[in-house]
């Protein structure tokens, strides 16, 4: 087996296991502990990451690794592993079903494979650079619709928000006049799927972090979407903004976007 498919190999199966380990955990007690103010962590979180770490290092003793919950590992390997091991924490912690393991992989600062993984409703997005995203094994693209009046959004608001003065109130009120309506589910890694299979047309938040976006990055774009910073230029994981999109309605995202207050 060359490299890259033993990596895909390796990515569906700590996905899978660490998903496990979330199902399981949601009918046990939670240990919670706080990395700030409303950013919360359970015992849960720690016990995914370490699962997914463990299975790459039994076959990948030198590669990078960025993840969440600190499992970090830096050496001069080509390829990097961005582990968020719970997307959608405050969720779990209240029981409510919207969250998911994500797994994105790096060569050479480009991300080749996305992993995404929701235990919940058994749904697997995968994508692999130049060979599109599939759900569950199936082909997935973006929504056709054209215009924001018809468009079902979703944003998410950083652990931040009690506190910046760039919290996003203004850009969701912005929104909640010209779109159909917007949602605010609780996983940025599972919106930005949402938006690769046709679910939403349209998805931006501020201050996300490169695990939350590695895999979905990949997934969006590789069925068909785009993403990009607010102004519509090319996006990068460790950039604050995150602005994606069925492509379709992107223009008009920017151009709201750029009105902020
Ligand atoms: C959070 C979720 C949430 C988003 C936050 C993220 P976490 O990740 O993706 O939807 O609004 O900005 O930090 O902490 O649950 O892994
Ligand atoms: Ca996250
Ligand atoms: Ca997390």
């Amino acid at each position: 087996m060359d490299e890259h498919a033993l990596i895909k190999k390796v990515a569906l199966s700590s996905a899978k296991k660490a998903g496990r380990i979330l199902k399981e955990g949601m009918t046990r007690g939670l240990t919670i502990s706080y990395k700030g103010d409303l950013n919360l962590v359970t015992q849960i979180d720690t016990l995914s990451e370490q699962t997914i770490v463990a299975e790459i290092r039994k076959h990948f003793k030198d590669h990078q690794i960025l993840a969440e919950e600190g499992h970090n590992h830096a050496s001069t390997s080509p390829y990097r592993w961005i582990i968020d091991p719970l997307d959608g924490t405050t969720n779990y912690a209240h029981r409510f079903p919207y969250f998911c393991v994500s797994i994105g992989v790096e060569f050479e600062g480009e991300i080749i494979l996305g992993v995404i993984y929701d235990p919940v409703r058994q749904e697997l997005f995968i994508a692999e650079k130049g060979k599109g995203a599939t759900l569950n094994n199936k082909s997935i693209g973006v929504s056709p619709i054209k215009n924001l009046s018809e468009s079902l959004l979703v944003t998410g608001f950083a652990y931040n928000v009690r506190t910046a003065k760039n919290n996003n109130l203004n850009h969701f009120s912005n929104f909640i006049k010209k779109a159909q309506a917007i949602r605010r589910m609780g996983s940025a890694a599972l919106d930005l799927c949402y938006v690769a299979c046709g679910r939403f047309e349209g998805f931006w938040e501020l201050n996300l972090k490169p695990w939350d976006t590695a895999a979905g990055s990949l997934i969006l774009t590789e069925a068909g979407g785009t993403v990009t910073d607010f102004s519509g230029n090319p996006f990068l994981i460790d950039h604050p903004e995150t602005l994606a999109s069925n492509g379709k309605i992107h223009s008009a995202m920017v151009g709201l976007l750029g009105k902020g207050q």
